[in-house]
């Protein structure tokens, strides 16, 4: 795959103070140039004031020039307006109004392994005797990166051509017309797709090393707002990951995830233990029910009215 890595995305909300507390809280980093990372660096959150939340930009890592050149061509030959310059490229998705661009980034170096995550108890296996379990004493502390996000696109089959067949996303689980999982990475998904009414970003998730870590991130932010809380905890289907989800304060849901499945032989995934997915696994393996407003944001009717003036 020429693309390689989820860089940043770049997102607008009415109160960007108060996302900035937000993901303080969750210990996120403010990084020099203005965005938010997880404690491993990396993939980029980037806010900026506007009236109503929408999703912007979102950028994607190449490896070269010839990269770039190829995709050019490509979303020239698929007929989009391709803007290119020195190290990058840019189209808008007219659908969803995110411009994606793709840029020549180095890889990301590998992770540091998860520290001393510990090997749970279990019938015939038991580990651990005469003492409580270390993760009991753990405090909440940040999530390690920006792992996926999920764009509402109001026309699903014209967002994913672009993504796909244009800037070079791989499918790694679909259904049609529904739900379809990208990837630009070794991860299951870093783009997500949803049908919308209205250009949305839907959510966007960062991981963490374990489904301990998972739960005392987000209890630290659930404890101090039971509000915040939407869905969780479970597993889902599709890329296999433990998540909970929570509201952040401009209305879009911020995931916490652990476990997530990894391709990095696209033959294998095609062929091998790969389940496929089928409608009754776009919510989870276990949890709780799909919450409504998780298809139906609360603030839909606004946004609906924002972009009608927008369109206007
Ligand atoms: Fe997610």
């Amino acid at each position: 795959m020429t693309l390689h890595r989820l860089l940043s995305f770049r997102a607008a909300v009415p109160d960007p103070d108060a996302l900035a507390s937000y993901y303080a809280e969750l210990g996120l980093t403010a990084t020099p140039a203005g965005g938010y990372s997880g404690s491993d660096g990396g993939a980029t959150v980037h806010v900026e004031h506007a009236a109503v939340r929408r999703l912007l930009s979102v950028d994607i890592g190449c490896d070269s020039d010839r990269d770039l050149d190829a995709l050019q061509q490509r979303l020239e030959a698929g007929g989009a307006a391709a803007r290119r310059s020195a190290d990058r490229v840019s189209v808008v998705d007219a659908a969803s109004r995110v411009e994606v661009t793709v840029r020549v980034a180095p890889r990301e170096a590998p992770a540091a392994s998860a520290a001393a995550l510990t090997t749970p108890n279990a019938p015939g296996a038991i580990v651990r005797v005469n003492e409580r379990a270390p993760t009991v004493f753990e405090a909440p502390r940040p999530p390690r990166r920006l792992g996926h996000l999920v764009i509402g696109t109001p026309d699903l089959a014209s967002t994913r051509a672009l993504l796909v067949d244009g800037v070079g996303c791989k499918v790694s689980d679909e259904i049609d017309g529904v739900i379809h999982f990208l990837r630009c990475s070794t991860d299951h998904h870093n783009i997500a797709l949803v049908h919308s009414p209205v250009p949305l970003l839907q959510h966007y998730s960062w991981e963490c090393d374990d489904l301990d870590h998972v739960g005392h991130a987000a209890t630290s932010l659930y404890r101090t707002d039971p509000g915040r809380h939407v869905w969780g905890i479970g597993r889902h289907f599709a890329g296999s990951n433990f998540y909970w989800y929570l509201r952040d304060p401009a209305g879009s849901f911020l995931e916490l995830y652990a476990d997530l499945d990894r391709i990095d032989d696209d033959d294998a995934w095609a062929t091998g233990r790969k389940a496929p997915m089928d409608f009754d696994h776009i919510a989870n393996a276990w949890g709780p029910n799909l919450p409504t407003e998780f298809i139906v944001p609360e603030d839909l009717a606004e946004l609906e009215a924002a972009w009608a003036r927008l369109d206007g």
